[in-house]
C-alpha cells in the first residue's frame, strides 16, 4: 500500500492564525488530524475591519501557540511529516510573512519539502478534503478579498471567466454592514439581520448586471446602500429591510452571473454536465446557498458547497493544496517570498481601475 502523505498547513494572509495537519486517504479525500483556527476577533471588532499592523501583531503573539496545538492534536510527530505549506500570498505581506517564515523555517531545519500556497488556490481545492470531485469544475470564489468565476481544470491550472471589476463580495457585505452599524465583521451580522427584514423594500441597482459577461460589481450597489442608510439614521426596522434587500439584491446578481458563467464553461470544456463549487467565506450564507442550489434544479448543473469549516480562512486547505501540488513536485524553493497579488489564472486581465473597458 502506498505510503499516505501528510502536511503541516499554515496560514496567515489576513486574521486568521491557523495551522492544521492534514492526511490524504485512502479515498482521496482527506483526514483531519487536527486544524486550529485562532481569529483575531476581538482585535479588529472595535475598529469594524481588519487592521493589518495589529492583525500582524496578533499573528506574531499566536502563530507558535497554534502551530504546536496542531502537532499535538494531530499526535503526528514533525519527523513523520511529509512535508510544510503555507500561505504565501496573496494577502497583507506584513501578515503573510509571518505564517510563510515560520513554515519556511520548520521545512528548513527538519529538512522537508516547503510549498509555498496560493491562498485563493487553498479555497479552489478545499472541496477535495471531503469530496472527489473530477476536473475541470467551475469555481465560484467569494471571499472577502476575491469574487471569481473560473474552470479549475487541474491543480496549477486556472482559467478565469470572470471577477469583480470592484469590491469583493465579502468587502461588499462587510462595508454594506458598516453603514448600518450591524457589527463586525459583516457578512454573518447582514445575514441574522435580513431575517428580520423586508427584503422587497428597497430596489437597488444591480450594476453590470446586463454586460461584460459574467464579470461582477458592487460598487454601484454599496453607494446605493449607503444613500439609504443616511435617509433611514436609527431606525431600526428599516436596517433590517435595507440589509435583507442588500442581500436579495446580491442573490439576484449571483443567479444571473451564474447562469452565464455555467453557459461559459460548457463551451470553453465541451462538457455537458458541470459540478460548480462554491467557496470561500461567504459561501456560508445560507440564502447563497439555497439560492444557487434551486438554480442548479432549474438548470441542471450539479453544486457543490465545502462545509462551513472549511469555506472561511483556514489551514487545513492550505495543508491540501500543498498535498495536492506535492504530487506534481510542484515544490519551492526556501528563499520564495511573500506576495500581495497573486492571480490563479496567469493570463487573466488586471480588471480593475480607471480606463476599464466592458
Ligand atoms: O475566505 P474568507 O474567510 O477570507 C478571505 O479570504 O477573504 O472570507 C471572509 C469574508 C468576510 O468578508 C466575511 O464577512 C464573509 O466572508 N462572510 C460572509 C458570511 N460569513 C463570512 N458573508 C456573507 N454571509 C456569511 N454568512
Ligand atoms: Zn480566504
Amino acid at each position: 500500500m502506498a505510503k499516505k502523505i501528510t502536511f503541516l498547513g499554515i496560514e496567515t494572509s489576513c486574521d486568521e492564525t491557523a495551522a492544521a495537519v492534514i492526511r490524504k486517504n485512502d479515498q482521496g479525500t482527506a483526514e483531519i488530524l487536527s486544524n486550529i483556527i485562532s481569529s483575531q476577533f476581538t482585535e479588529h471588532k472595535k475598529f469594524g475591519g481588519v487592521v493589518p499592523e495589529l492583525a500582524a501583531r496578533a499573528h506574531l503573539d499566536n502563530i507558535e501557540y497554534v502551530i504546536n496545538a496542531a502537532l499535538r492534536e494531530s499526535k503526528i510527530p514533525l519527523d513523520e511529516i511529509d512535508g510544510v505549506a503555507a500561505t504565501a500570498g496573496p494577502g497583507l505581506i506584513v501578515c503573510l510573512t509571518v505564517g510563510l517564515n515560520i513554515g519556511k523555517s520548520i521545512a528548513a531545519f527538519s529538512n522537508k519539502p516547503f510549498v509555498a500556497v496560493n491562498h485563493l488556490e487553498g479555497h479552489a481545492l478545499s472541496p477535495g478534503l471531503e469530496k472527489n470531485i473530477k476536473f475541470p469544475y467551475l469555481l465560484l470564489l467569494i471571499s472577502g478579498g476575491h469574487t471569481q468565476f473560473l474552470i479549475v481544470k487541474d491543480v496549477n491550472e486556472y482559467q478565469q471567466l470572470g471577477t469583480t471589476i470592484d469590491d469583493a463580495l465579502g468587502e461588499a457585505f462587510d462595508k454594506t454592514a458598516k453603514m448600518l452599524d450591524l457589527g463586525y465583521p459583516g457578512g454573518p451580522n447582514i445575514e441574522r439581520f435580513s431575517k428580520l427584514g423586508n427584503k422587497k423594500f428597497f430596489k437597488l441597482p444591480e450594476p453590470i448586471i446586463n454586460k461584460a459577461g459574467c464579470n461582477l460589481s458592487f460598487a454601484g450597489l454599496k453607494t446605493a446602500v449607503l444613500r439609504e442608510a443616511k435617509k433611514i439614521g436609527n431606525d431600526k426596522q428599516m436596517k433590517y429591510n435595507l440589509a435583507a434587500s442588500f442581500q436579495n439584491t446580491i442573490n439576484n446578481i449571483l443567479n444571473k452571473k451564474t447562469k452565464i458563467a455555467i453557459e461559459m464553461f460548457k463551451e470553453k470544456t465541451g462538457q455537458k454536465n458541470v459540478n460548480l463549487i462554491v467557496a470561500g467565506g461567504v459561501a456560508a450564507n445560507k440564502t447563497i446557498r439555497e439560492n444557487l442550489t434551486k438554480l442548479s434544479k432549474e438548470i441542471n448543473f450539479k453544486v457543490v458547497y465545502p462545509d462551513i469549516k472549511f469555506c472561511g480562512d483556514n489551514a487545513a486547505m492550505i495543508a491540501w493544496a500543498g498535498i495536492k501540488r506535492f504530487e506534481k513536485r510542484l515544490l519551492d524553493k526556501i528563499i520564495v517570498n511573500a506576495k500581495s497579488r497573486w492571480s490563479l489564472d496567469r493570463d487573466a486581465p488586471y480588471m480593475k481601475g480607471p480606463g476599464l473597458k466592458l
